[in-house]
C-alpha cells in the first residue's frame, strides 16, 4: 500500500491524510514521553495495546451516544477517525486526587474528591500545558461559553462510562485527560471526543491491591510498562491474539 501523506507526528501517535477528505488515519507509535517528553523511552507494544484499547473505549461511548471522532480500527497500530478541528484544551476529570492536584494543593494522593472535579489545561509544550480558566479560554478565544458547557458535560459522561468499565474489572478510575474536538456538518457544529483514551492519559488503580495499571508506571519507574498494559487489555478482553510485533514477552 503507498504510504499515506504525514499531516503531524505528536508524542504518541502519527497522523496521516485518510482516504477521504473529512477522515484522518492515527497511527499509535510505541513511543512514550513523560514531564513533556523530559523522559522518552520506546515500549515495544504498547502502540498496538493503545490502539486496541482505545478503540474499545471510544465504540463504547459511541454505542451509549457519547460522539467520538472514532470510526474503525483499520489495523493493528491504525485507526480511521473523523477530521476534527481540536480545540486546544486539555479536559482532565479528577474522581480521586492524585498527580499535580496533589502536589499543587497538598491533598493527599488517594483521598477520594466529593465530586468529580474538572480543569482546562492550554495544549502548548512551549508553556508546559498551563492550566487556565473557562475566563481565559473564552478571552483568548479558544472555545466560546457554550463550547465549554457542552466540554463538561462530554467529560462528565466519559467519566461516568469509563468509571464503570473501569469498575468492572476491579478497577477504580482516579482521573484521565481527554481532548475534544469540533466537527462541522453544514451549518452546525458538534462536539465530538478526540485523539486517544487509553492507559497513556488516565490513572487507573486495582481496586483490591493499589497496583497502577497506567502511564505512571513508566513516570514514576514502577515497573514494565508493556506488562501492565497487556495486563490491562487482558481485564478489559481486549487482548490482541496474534503477536503484536513486540517479541514474546507479551504473548503467552
Ligand atoms: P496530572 O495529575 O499530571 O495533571 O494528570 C491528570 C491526568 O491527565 C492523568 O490521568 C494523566 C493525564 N495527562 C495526560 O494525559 N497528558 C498530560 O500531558 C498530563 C500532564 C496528564
Ligand atoms: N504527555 C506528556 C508528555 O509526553 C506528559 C505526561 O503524560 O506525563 O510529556
Amino acid at each position: 500500500m503507498p504510504r499515506r501523506r504525514m499531516i503531524y507526528e505528536g508524542k504518541a501517535k502519527i497522523l496521516y491524510e485518510g482516504p477521504d477528505p473529512d477522515t484522518i488515519v492515527q497511527f499509535f507509535k510505541d513511543d512514550a514521553t513523560a514531564f513533556n517528553a523530559a523522559k522518552k523511552a520506546v515500549i515495544e507494544g504498547k502502540g498496538v495495546l493503545n490502539n486496541r484499547m482505545s478503540e474499545h473505549f471510544m465504540t463504547g461511548l459511541n454505542l451509549i451516544g457519547v460522539p467520538t471522532h472514532f470510526i474503525k480500527r483499520l489495523n493493528m497500530r491504525e485507526q480511521l477517525v473523523r477530521k476534527v478541528d481540536v480545540i486546544p484544551l486539555e479536559v482532565v476529570v479528577r474522581n480521586v486526587a492524585a498527580g499535580s492536584m496533589s502536589k499543587r494543593l497538598g491533598i493527599e494522593e488517594g483521598t477520594p474528591l466529593p465530586r468529580p472535579i474538572i480543569e482546562f489545561y492550554y495544549k502548548d509544550d512551549s508553556l508546559n500545558d498551563p492550566m487556565v480558566t473557562e475566563e481565559h479560554a473564552i478571552a483568548f478565544g479558544w472555545a466560546s461559553q457554550q463550547d465549554l458547557d457542552e466540554m463538561i458535560s462530554l467529560a462528565l459522561r466519559v467519566n461516568d462510562f469509563m468509571s464503570g468499565v473501569m469498575y468492572g474489572i476491579g478497577i477504580k478510575l482516579v482521573d484521565f485527560k481527554i481532548e475534544i474536538g469540533r466537527v462541522f456538518e453544514g451549518e452546525f457544529q458538534r462536539l465530538v471526543v478526540a485523539d486517544e483514551i487509553s492507559p497513556d492519559s488516565c490513572r487507573l488503580w486495582d481496586i483490591e491491591t493499589g497496583k497502577k495499571l497506567d502511564k505512571d508506571v513508566f513516570r514514576q519507574d514502577l515497573g514494565d510498562l508493556a506488562d501492565v498494559y497487556a495486563e490491562l487489555a487482558t481485564r478489559l478482553g481486549v487482548m490482541p491474539k496474534k503477536s503484536i510485533a513486540a517479541g514474546p514477552k507479551l504473548v503467552d
